[in-house]
């Protein structure tokens, strides 16, 4: 079984391999590896603040991914990678549910929670429609192809 608890400053080391990982990193918009000083400020900057929620999922205490929603307003951006090496064994999508879960305890106001995926990836259209997200007709996100998908937050 899983578990999803809050991020600090100690991830810092996991979330920097994690986001740098090949196999984590061609999914992404910005595939550019990151440098460790650059993720340490960015890191504790969102530490710091209220806009990007972090959660560190964990299997028998062991950190295997992470998820993060991007707040702006009553809406948020999610974004999820677990280690490659734990591909394909469901742990994505309880990762997903159990994240999202204390997410929206967390954010009271939250309405919507949105999803922007590259077109090949198929893992992950499949993990967020596993959880209630459907698909938009929205194409484009930051000028690439994109396949969207929305879970609406029920009250
Ligand atoms: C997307 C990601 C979180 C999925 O995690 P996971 O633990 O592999 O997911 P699960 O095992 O829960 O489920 C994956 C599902 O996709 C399927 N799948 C895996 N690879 C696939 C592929 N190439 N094509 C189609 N389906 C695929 C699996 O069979 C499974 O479906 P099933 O349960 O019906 O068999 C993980 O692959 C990841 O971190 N990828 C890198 C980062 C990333 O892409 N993040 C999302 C950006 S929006």
């Amino acid at each position: 079984m899983l578990s999803a608890r809050k991020a600090n400053i100690e991830d810092a080391k996991f979330l920097f391999l994690l986001r740098n990982e090949d196999g984590v990193r061609k999914f992404f918009w910005d595939q550019k590896p990151v440098k460790w000083q650059d993720h340490l400020s960015w890191l504790e900057a969102v530490l710091h603040g209220n806009q990007k929620k972090i959660y560190i999922i964990e299997k028998d205490k062991t950190p295997i991914g992470q998820v993060r929603f991007d707040i702006e307003d009553e809406n948020a951006e999610i974004s999820i990678s677990i280690s490659s090496k734990f591909h394909g064994q469901g742990y994505g999508t309880e990762a997903l549910k159990e994240s999202q879960e204390k997410f929206i305890k967390e954010c009271e106001n939250i309405k919507e929670i949105h999803a922007h995926i590259k077109q090949e990836n198929n893992a992950s259209t499949k993990v967020f429609k596993k959880i209630g997200y459907t698909e938009t007709n929205e194409t484009q996100f930051k000028g690439n192809p994109c396949i969207s998908m929305l879970y609406n937050v029920k009250k």
